[in-house]
């Protein structure tokens, strides 16, 4: 068996032969045709993912919580092809021909095809579809490509002769969905998930995401996350454009502080269940994310109107109350709303009587913390 140890690029990669006993070859089992259906879901950063160097390698560790309902479902068709020169593949989103994913996929392709190199040997069929409604301000990148991702290493894993361990199979799922969409890495498990190497968590990894290895307060358990549909047109700026802003932006090297600082003292947090200070880290490191957009060389905002008219409310909601309910964002006009699953009558009352109201045609999703991807059928 492969030792999870600290790992490398290099330990993704195929080899040919074996080089030790156990270590994993180059496929001796080149299947023909097949599919694997895999459902994956979205996830909620609390410690932001803001800036990337080559590579898709993070600036700053990131920590999520992995949603439960909002999630993709993809089914992967391979069938062998003639010729090796080039890629080959179709895309359909709720049965419809999708072509103006298809560069995403082009480039996701190329950056794993040194760890994949099945990848030229066949045509592919993606069918994918999402329990969200593709316009409506939910990036779908993060659990559409760690479905594609883990559909990949299904094929991988069914071509291999020598076993592929659970535990590889998901780390290495993880590191190839990082490579379509950083945060896609931190889908593949649940259901708190840390991606990014951090000093104080052993394990942690800039190449794929890891689960959060130490104690969890049981306030925490099943923590619950509303999502206010603010605003579902097409964002202005998207993410990879965003990222790259960072660099040469005037309070990157602080903001990338931090992230390390904000997650360090959510090791303690998580441990005491202390929901106060939870709640100032959470809400702050949404603010500063929005921050860095609006002091980016060009700057933008992201939050409309009613995005700031439901944080007020928020914020008199808990001055009234007892409440631990929070928000935090991501990028985009949307309001994830946080709060313990005991508060959950309450905060819903609230959300329904006062927020809803700035919700694009009243919608909303109630979601929460879940427990990662799911092999559907192979
Ligand atoms: C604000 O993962 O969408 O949601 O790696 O370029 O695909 P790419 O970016 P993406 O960025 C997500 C940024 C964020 C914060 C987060 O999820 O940590």
């Amino acid at each position: 068996m492969r030792e999870l140890g600290f790992m490398t690029e290099q330990d993704f990669i195929p080899n040919p032969v074996p080089i030790a006993i156990g270590s994993y070859r180059e496929y001796s089992n080149k299947i023909i045709s097949g599919s694997f259906t895999w459902s994956s879901p979205s996830n909620i950063a609390l410690v932001k993912y803001w800036g990337k160097k080559e590579n898709q390698i993070p600036e700053n560790p990131s920590i999520s919580f992995t949603l439960d309902a909002c999630k993709t479902t993809t089914t992967l068709s391979f069938s062998k092809k003639e010729n090796n020169d080039e890629f080959s593949f179709a895309l359909f989103l709720d049965e419809k021909k999708q072509d103006d994913f298809k560069p995403k996929i082009e480039t996701f392709f190329k950056r794993i095809e040194n760890y994949l190199p099945f990848l030229k040997d066949y045509h592919f069929k993606i069918e994918t579809s999402n329990t969200f409604p593709h316009s409506s301000g939910i990036a779908s990148s993060a659990s559409g490509m760690s479905a594609l991702a883990l559909c990949l290493m299904s094929i991988e894993r069914s071509m291999n002769e020598v076993e592929i361990k659970d535990e590889f199979f998901n780390q290495k799922a993880s590191f190839l969905a990082r490579l379509g969409s950083g945060s896609a890495c931190r889908s593949i498990e649940g259901d708190i998930i840390v991606w990014g190497s951090h000093k104080e968590i052993d394990g942690s990894s800039d190449l794929f995401g890891v689960k959060y290895p130490f104690e969890v307060h049981n306030k925490f358990k099943n923590f619950q996350d509303t999502i206010l549909l603010v605003d579902k047109s097409e964002k202005q700026v998207n993410s990879t454009v965003g990222h790259n802003l960072m660099h040469n932006h005037p309070f990157a090297q602080e903001r990338f502080r931090q992230a390390n600082s904000n997650l360090s003292k959510l090791i303690d947090i998580f441990n005491t269940g202390d929901l106060k200070s939870f709640i100032e880290i959470v809400e702050s490191e949404a603010l500063s994310l929005h921050a860095m957009m609006m002091t980016s060389v060009p700057y933008f905002i992201l939050m409309k109107p009613n995005t700031l008219e439901i944080l007020n409310k928020i914020w008199g909601f808990r001055q009234q109350t007892t409440a631990n309910i929070c928000f935090t964002l991501d990028a985009g006009a949307n309001v994830h709303v946080l709060y313990p699953e005991n508060e959950a009558e309450e905060v819903l009352n609230f959300i329904q009587n006062e927020l809803v109201a700035h919700c694009q045609n009243g919608h909303y999703i109630c979601d929460r913390i879940g427990f990662g991807a799911k092999l559907i059928n192979n």
